[in-house]
């Protein structure tokens, strides 16, 4: 008899991606096993057939070469079978044409998950939501495996796919520089600097010594190029 906890219960940021073996569209895989040394984008939908599923499947199969530049690979779940899974893929690349995106074919692997085995683990279900339908989940996962953001959003909401994009390239960011990424941050933008860690270096950045901008000791900036965040992060 599975809890109620067995349920609800969902890693969190910092958390080892909890390892699962899965039958998908592209082969089995051992997740996170097969992703490392690759970012990695865990995400949920809530069926196959479904419209807003299918916009945003066709959005992300037209951007994964994108995501693939900036070392990101893609896996998508929802409590289907594989001959659902299959037959909607097909569907989706021979009948619908879509904000000018048509003949879409999603090449990265959709997980088959009717026993709701890797759904439970990852937290996807939420049964105030729908108890048997994973709402919207992103998991980022690192090339060590670790989950490193996680967004939720409910079954009527399509997800924004510059934003998952934005999330990769800020994290890599700010792991490669040591530094924070500001509110609507994208490369080009200043970046953020830790909070001083002595009164002697509060000091020092109100003083102007260091090569940073203050709006006050606790809140700095610098600059960082588009282009060397772009170098680092984007593969050539
Ligand atoms: C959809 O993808 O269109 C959808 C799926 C489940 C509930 C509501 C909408």
């Amino acid at each position: 008899m599975e809890t109620q906890q067995e349920i609800t219960s969902m890693p969190r940021i910092g958390d080892k991606a909890p390892e699962f073996k899965a039958v998908t569209t592209q082969g089995d895989i051992h997740f996170p096993n097969d992703y490392k040394g690759d970012w990695v984008i865990l995400f949920s939908h809530p069926a196959d057939f479904t419209p807003v599923c299918t916009s945003e499947f066709m959005t992300f199969a037209t951007m994964e070469e994108k995501f693939l530049k900036a070392n990101c690979k893609l896996v998508g779940l929802s409590i289907d079978g594989l001959y659902s899974h299959i037959a909607w893929l097909r569907s989706i690349k021979d009948k619908i044409e879509y904000r000018g995106m048509k003949n879409v074919e999603v090449k990265f692997p959709l997980i088959e998950d009717i026993t709701m085995e890797v759904a439970k683990k990852y937290g996807m279900i939420q049964p105030n939501e729908d108890s048997t339908k994973a709402v919207r989940a992103v998991f980022f996962v690192d090339p060590n495996g670790i989950i490193r953001a996680i967004i939720y959003y409910p079954l009527s909401l399509g997800r924004n796919f510059d934003e998952l994009y934005r999330v990769v390239i800020a994290l890599q960011a700010a792991d490669a520089f040591g530094v924070a990424t500001p509110a609507d941050w994208v490369p080009g933008d200043d970046v953020i600097i830790g909070p001083a860690g002595s009164c002697g270096s509060a000091e020092n950045r109100m003083q102007g010594k260091e090569d940073m901008e203050c709006k006050d000791w606790y809140f700095c900036t610098r600059k960082l190029d588009k282009d060397k965040v772009l170098e680092k992060v984007l593969k050539k």
